[in-house]
């Protein structure tokens, strides 16, 4: 049966800004829970990937509550978060309004489409993209932007969750994702399919070694999967070429 946030037609766009706009207040706490907290060292991954230089304008797109977008930030890139729900946005400039030191940090956040992005050409030293891909109506098109907006010389740097090469664990994983995400999702949000949704949209997207070879595809350098977890994670690394 299918799930109710998923469409694989036009209305994916608005099940998709539905979905956050319903499990916002609770998105962190449950990404605590279903990750057992691995989520936060898997965004220190791709913050240190990032190496953030002096001076660099970094962009965190899907940046939801925005760790990836405050992290860059305190790292001391001048950072842009952009995402389509008004909902997540208003967590995460709360967020930053509650820190101390992210308060000071340059640090904004925008909402807009990561399909098709309000920014010229070239203008991004690090382009960031944590479980976001996965969720748009087109992966390749979010890639194909985050390429057009990207400096020469810019990392571009994918994190979602993965399919593992080994089925056995591939079962198990997709065990965790199919009941007890969802029991997750339902004692502390009220919500199971908003979290049934995780499983459904990974059946549905091609995962780390399709989004290599899109890298591949846009002549990025150094193109990398670094799987975590036995791939039921991965991060996507590639530079735009000089
Ligand atoms: C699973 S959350 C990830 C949030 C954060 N990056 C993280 O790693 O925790 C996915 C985010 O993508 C956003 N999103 C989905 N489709 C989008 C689109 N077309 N344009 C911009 N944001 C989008 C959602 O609103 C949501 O905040």
């Amino acid at each position: 049966m299918s799930n109710v946030f998923y469409d694989a037609g036009e209305h994916r766009a608005a099940k998709v800004n539905d979905l956050f706009a319903r499990i916002a207040r609770h998105y962190d706490l449950i990404n605590d829970l279903q990750s057992f907290g691995l989520h936060r060292s898997w965004k220190r991954r791709v913050v240190k990937l990032a190496a953030v230089k002096a001076g660099a304008r970094a962009l965190d797109l899907c940046c939801g509550t925005g760790d990836i977008a405050a992290a860059l930030a305190q790292d001391g890139a001048e950072t842009t978060g952009l995402d389509f729900s008004a909902e997540m946005l208003a967590v995460a400039a709360e967020r930053q309004q509650a820190d101390a030191k992210l308060k000071t940090k340059k640090l904004h956040f925008i909402q807009g489409d990561a399909q098709q992005l309000p920014f010229p050409e070239n203008s991004f030293d690090i382009v960031t993209v944590g479980y976001g891909l996965r969720n748009l109506t087109r992966w390749e098109r979010g890639l194909d932007e985050m390429h057009r907006v990207a400096r020469p010389g810019a990392r571009l740097i994918v994190l979602d969750f993965g399919k593992p090469a080994n089925a056995l664990w591939r079962a198990v994983y997709f065990t965790h994702l199919k009941m007890s995400v969802p029991l997750i999702g339902l004692l502390f949000c009220g919500n199971a399919s908003a979290y049934a949704y995780i499983l459904e949209s990974l059946k549905h997207y091609p995962a780390q070694l399709a989004v290599a070879d899109k890298m591949r595809q846009l002549q990025l350098t150094n193109v990398r999967v670094i799987n975590l977890l036995g791939g039921a994670m991965a991060i996507n690394y590639g530079e735009k070429p000089v």
